[in-house]
């Protein structure tokens, strides 16, 4: 993935995105308690990796208490975005990789990362650099997205054309064995969160909505004939309740870093 790209696509929509990310705020609330639930026995920073509209650094600052709190992200925008809004609860800010973090061995007790990380290609490589930076019996809680996200969406295109559309996702298997490599596994789990629109377009909208078009490529391209097959092939999941679903299969991990 061309990753001054995602940047791009994410900046170019930070004042937007609070209002499209009903999915992102269900998935974060929920990596919340998962980490609300960890035994803390290493007070102190605590990193939002990822941390897009920032919507969660006020919820995070309450439950760090008194400890510095940092968010960081790929896109300049975001972080503009960020420091705009939440100085009041923010230690400090900056523009970065998560596979390449400005930050010392062992400075952080804890990473918050809700589905942010999904775009890294080698999961071993990425939690070695977040276990590097978080100190030993500190936590790194993160939410992703597996193979079958937008499936409905990837079902509907291959009845337009021979083109993949939808990012590739690492398995879970692959994950939870990378987790492995490095530290110790509190939680893994996955779950599916289902979004309803009443249409394609409300739908596709949502998505670009938040900046997340680096997930469905090429939806901005396509042309109108290309655009009534998709509606029509995406009506055959239209559900009872007649909305039309978008699925996002979840995983939530939560790891320990070794004490030594
Ligand atoms: C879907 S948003 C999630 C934002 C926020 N964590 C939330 O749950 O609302 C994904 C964010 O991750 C950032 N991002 C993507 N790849 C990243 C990377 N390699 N390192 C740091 N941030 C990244 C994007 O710029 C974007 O702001």
């Amino acid at each position: 993935m061309d990753k001054k790209q995602i940047a791009k696509a994410f900046g170019k929509k930070a004042t937007l995105y609070d209002t499209h990310a009903r999915v992102q705020k269900y998935v974060g609330d929920r990596l919340l308690s998962l980490l609300k639930e960890q035994q803390v026995s290493v007070p102190g920073p605590l990193l939002d990796l990822g941390t897009g509209s920032g919507y969660f650094l006020p919820a995070l600052k309450q439950f760090q208490g008194g400890d510095a709190l940092y968010a960081a992200d790929l896109s300049e925008g975001m972080i503009r975005f960020v420091n705009e809004h939440y100085q009041n609860v923010l230690s400090s800010s900056f523009v970065a990789d998560a596979e390449q973090l400005p930050l010392a061995d062992n400075s952080l007790s804890y990473i918050f990362s809700s589905m942010a990380i999904q775009w890294c290609e080698d999961y071993k490589r990425l939690f070695k650099e977040l276990v590097r930076v978080v100190k030993p019996g500190g936590f790194v809680a993160f939410s992703t997205l597996l193979p079958n996200t937008l499936f409905e969406l990837k079902d509907a295109w291959h009845e337009v054309d021979e083109r993949n559309h939808v990012n590739r996702f690492l398995d879970s298997d692959s994950i939870i064995h990378a987790m492995s490599v490095h530290a110790e596994i509190q939680s893994a789990h996955a779950e599916r969160v289902v979004a309803g629109y009443p249409d394609l377009k409300s739908l596709l909208h949502s998505i670009k909505g938040i900046g997340a078009n680096t997930v469905v490529e090429g939806s901005g391209a396509m042309t109108k004939g290309q655009y009534v097959k998709l509606v029509r092939a995406y009506e055959s999941f239209r559900d009872s309740s007649g909305m039309l679903p978008a699925s996002y299969d979840v995983f939530y991990g939560v790891m320990q870093v070794p004490q030594e």
